[in-house]
């Protein structure tokens, strides 16, 4: 069986949603001096660098990155959270907003921000994450911005892959016709 992908949201209604996001954000740090989005790649890399041209910000946002992984087969994840960059400056006392890709068990944004409250006692921590999959949900996270929540399907496309494939699609679909578990 070939692998298939269904698509669950255009391009243009991801470009919308975004922009509605971007908007509420705003809103919420309009008093804030300088927040700092940390992006977490690979999965969040379309997301985040839309994300943040439609954030205004009094004097500019601070952009940051890391990469986390965890490792496992191609559509489940291991449990572990590897950290291959975490290289991030002083960032110590201040608002910091992390951009996810999804939030599917919660271990990887678990980990991240326990890990944020730990080195650098923010003023405040807040998740932006593209996608939410509640239902799979093994540790205690509650996004504050979510753009769209997604049934218990295996998506892929805007960031998010499939073995390292399928990233750049700039739409979201549900890949089926491979082993999804
Ligand atoms: P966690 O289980 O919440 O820690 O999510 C770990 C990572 O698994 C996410 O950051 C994604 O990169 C990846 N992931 C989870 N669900 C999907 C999916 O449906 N498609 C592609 N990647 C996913
Ligand atoms: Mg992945």
């Amino acid at each position: 069986m070939e692998p298939t992908i269904r698509q669950l949201y255009s391009a243009k209604q991801i470009q919308d949603r975004v922009a509605e996001l971007g908007a509420e954000i705003s809103q919420d740090y309009q008093d804030i001096e300088r927040p700092v989005a940390i992006g977490v790649m690979k999965g969040a890399l379309c997301f985040f660098a839309d994300l943040v041209r439609h954030i205004q910000s009094k004097k500019t946002l601070q952009i940051e990155f890391v990469r986390l992984a965890s490792y496992g087969s191609a559509t489940e994840s291991s449990g572990a959270i590897q950290t291959p960059y975490l290289e991030l400056p002083n960032i110590l006392h201040r608002d910091i907003i992390v951009v996810e890709d999804i939030v599917d068990s919660g271990r990887t944004a678990r980990f991240f921000m326990d890990y944020l409250k730990d080195q650098f006692q923010p003023a405040s921590l807040k998740l932006a994450a593209f996608l939410d999959k509640p239902s799979r949900r093994i540790m205690p996270v509650k996004p504050d911005y979510v753009g769209f929540t997604v049934d218990d399907l295996f998506v892929v496309g805007y960031g998010l892959d499939y073995g390292e494939r399928y990233r750049e699609l700039p739409y979201l679909g549900e890949l089926s016709g491979v082993n999804v578990q």
